[in-house]
């Protein structure tokens, strides 16, 4: 019988791509899927270190692991541990003295070399802790082939970020910024697009970053849509996450001129105060955050945005975060998350001294979170009778419902049968809620015509976004 793997996902949807590349490279050694950690001889936890809460989770996951270890050693088997991401990246070594029974510590940019460190843990006995950032790429190790990741694929084409926000880990975690070829990752979308795919989402932590090299020079992000573009069978493209102060007018006239870009951004403002701002190091002010997405909305009047917003970062004040509630509420996003700050050890941001307190966070948080609930209800309670074409890429829970995705990363709900899973259909929207829209379809079979109008009744029929 194969070895059996359990990889549990924390975090980015970067994390979703390494998780199916470690289960690529670990295929090709004959390792299986398993369904639970239970019936798995390898667990992975591939974690997330961008707050606190995250990092916290990774250790009473271990504890949990800990005990399942124990229980197979008293039946004389073995469960090989293993953590990956960025608390190993951050911990290394001293990951393995808070939980001594780990016995693999790999960074995310070593993880093509897992199958020797599992080789070692199982097989020797020895514990691994590679947190390296090799001078060889990972993608030049990772094998061709990989599982199928259903309908919608993520594709990672950027790593790493050189933009030192005061309070993020990524550029101590994940390194200085790297670009994949371009050749490198159009091949990989046709690999995905043959196994199924027709949705790609591409990821970076600093997306728009990207700077490829090309036949002739380097790609930017604009131009590598439109190459991906041209690949039959992928119908839509996205892309995330992206810096307002990387959004360069090639990706901006990409919005206005590749039908298969999807209208929503994920466009992280972190706050509405220019001092926050500047304090934070992001390196634009409210004015070129508007700007930028005014562009845009020329661009692609339809676009729905979506961002991520700090609140009570080092010496906000209540009238700063007053401006985020006003910048939030005058560009009327369409999703958005919110956190509150989390002083990163060894980030600029964690040395100031004058954190906000913890109750005066909690209130602005409810606050800030209320106001993007509403904000998000109102967005989607305007597609109500109008029609849009939905990928088909989850089961819903209700017999007969299946689940999918608007181009503007709606979820919406079905009947259809199960066969549908991975057509585009065309639907009815007939109610709206906070975090989804129902709807029934108006068509017979998938969405596949080559002079395809692309997403009937949204393009230009809805208000651009922040007008109302
Ligand atoms: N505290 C709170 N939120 C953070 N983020 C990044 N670092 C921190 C931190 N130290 C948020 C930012 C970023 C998102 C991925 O996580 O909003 O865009
Ligand atoms: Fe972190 Fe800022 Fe880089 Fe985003 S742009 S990964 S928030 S340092």
């Amino acid at each position: 019988m194969g070895k059996k793997l359990f990889i549990h996902t924390y975090g980015c949807q970067m994390n979703v791509y390494d998780t199916a590349r470690m289960a690529d490279v670990m295929a090709v050694h004959g390792y299986g899927r398993a369904a639970s950690p239970a019936e798995a001889d390898l667990v992975i936890l591939n974690t997330c270190h961008i707050r606190e809460k995250a990092a916290e989770k990774i250790f009473s996951a271990l504890g949990r692991l800990r005990e399942l270890k124990h229980l197979r050693l008293a039946e004389g088997r073995n469960l090989v541990i293993g953590v990956a991401g960025c608390v190993a990246q951050a911990e290394g070594q001293e990951l393995l003295r808070r939980a001594p029974f780990v016995d693999i510590v790999v960074g995310p940019q070593t993880y093509h070399r897992l199958p020797e460190l599992v080789a070692d843990a199982s097989e020797r006995g020895l514990k691994a802790v590679d947190t390296e950032f090799p001078a060889e790429s990972k993608f030049d190790h990772l094998p061709e082939d990989s599982a199928t990741q259903g309908p919608s694929a993520f594709l990672t084409i950027q790593e790493g970020c050189d933009k030192f926000c005061t309070f993020c880990v990524v550029p101590y975690t994940r390194g200085a910024e790297f670009s994949r070829p371009a050749r490198d990752v159009i091949k990989e979308a046709q690999r995905l697009v043959a196994c199924g795919a027709r949705e790609i989402t591409l990821l970076g932590q600093n997306v728009n970053a990207y700077h490829g090299a090309g036949s002739s020079g380097e790609v930017g992000l604009g131009q590598l849509i439109r190459h991906l573009a041209d690949i039959d069978g992928l119908e839509r493209i996205r892309y995330t996450t992206s810096h307002p102060r990387d959004v360069d007018d090639d990706l901006i006239a990409a919005h206005r001129d590749v039908p298969k870009l999807m209208p929503f951004l994920h466009l992280p403002a972190q706050s509405g105060s220019d001092r926050i701002l500047a304090a934070m190091n992001r390196t634009y002010t409210t004015d070129e955050y508007r700007d930028v997405v005014t562009r845009l909305r020329a661009a692609r009047p339809d676009l729905a945005l979506s961002s991520d917003f700090i609140v009570g970062f080092p010496g906000e004040t209540e009238a700063e975060f007053e401006e985020t509630l006003h910048l939030a509420g005058e560009m009327g996003f369409a999703q958005a998350y919110s956190f509150k700050y989390s002083a990163r050890p060894g980030t600029p941001a964690a040395a100031y001294d004058d954190q906000v307190q913890a109750q005066t966070v909690d209130e602005r948080l409810a606050r800030l979170r209320t106001l993007l609930d509403r904000l998000q209800c109102d967005f989607n309670e305007r597609f109500i009778g109008r029609e849009l074409y939905v990928l088909l890429d989850r089961q819903g829970r209700a017999p007969g419902q299946l689940i999918g995705r608007s181009p503007h990363m709606q979820s919406v709900y079905l009947r259809a049968p199960r066969e549908s899973l991975g057509q585009i259909v065309r639907v009815r929207v007939m109610a709206a809620f906070a975090n989804s829209l129902s709807g029934e379809r108006t068509d017979r079979g998938d969405y596949g015509s080559p002079d395809r109008q692309w997403a009937v009744g949204t393009l230009h029929a809805i208000a651009p976004m922040g007008a109302d």
